[in-house]
């Protein structure tokens, strides 16, 4: 099973969203509230991935407006990127969870291959549709999406590669016009989730903001 039926073959930005409301291609939309599909216009010149909706996105029905969004904000700013033209969606758009043990909290839960690769149809007609010119991945889900399975954040990150990488290549990604002189490149971060948990804060949002400031140079450029 996968999100792949649910898809609709051509839609604007809003069709899609609409359509994703009624997916149904994985277990993970039983437990969750509502699709969180993404945000942005799709004039965007910049793509952020996140890894999937938290607690406050899935109940607001928005991405990154809970903690990390509020801290992904602030590096954004910081970096020199303009957030008027960002697009920000999740590789996940159901939140996974696990209920704690007084049933009181919902406990994020990191998605699975399955569910990933399940949710990617989504992805690939955002990309199709909006042919950024920077691909940002957040963390280590949204690098596995979009750059393979055998992507190290801890490695690789901050490193400007050329988008589509091949492995994004195989995996459909693909840029919706090629004129064949414009390049379009992708880099990985850490999440802004990391930063919230790390024990030097300072340390790791410097870090963020350093790699964000290698995507708004290659903006720039
Ligand atoms: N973390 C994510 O990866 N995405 C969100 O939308 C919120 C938190
Ligand atoms: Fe569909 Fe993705 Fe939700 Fe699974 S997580 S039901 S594939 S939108």
């Amino acid at each position: 099973m996968s999100a792949a039926e649910f898809v609709p073959g051509s839609a604007d930005l809003e069709g899609l969203r609409k359509a994703a409301r009624e997916c149904r291609g994985c277990h993970l939309h039983e437990n969750a509230t509502q699709t969180v599909f993404s945000k942005g216009p799709v004039s965007a010149r910049l793509m952020l991935v996140g890894e999937q909706p938290g607690d406050v996105e899935d109940q607001r029905g928005e991405p990154f407006v809970g903690p990390a969004g509020k801290l992904l904000d602030r590096a954004v700013a910081e970096a020199g990127l303009d957030p008027a033209h960002t697009y920000t969606t999740n590789a996940v758009k159901h939140f996974k969870f696990t209920p704690s043990s007084n049933g009181k909290r919902r406990i994020h839960a990191t998605p699975d291959t399955h569910e990933i690769g399940a949710c990617r149809p989504w992805l690939v007609a955002e990309f199709a549709l909006l042919d950024p010119e920077v691909v940002i991945a957040l963390g280590a889900t949204a690098a596995k999406a979009l750059f393979g399975p055998s992507f190290r954040v801890t490695k690789s990150r901050g490193v400007l590669m050329p988008w589509p990488t091949s492995a994004a290549h195989a995996q459909d990604f693909d840029r919706g016009e090629d004129d064949g002189s414009a390049s379009a490149f992708a880099l990985a971060t850490i999440h802004p989730s990391a930063v919230l948990r790390a024990d030097d804060r300072d340390a790791a949002y410097a870090g963020l903001v350093s790699d964000l400031r290698v995507a708004a140079k290659a903006l720039a450029g």
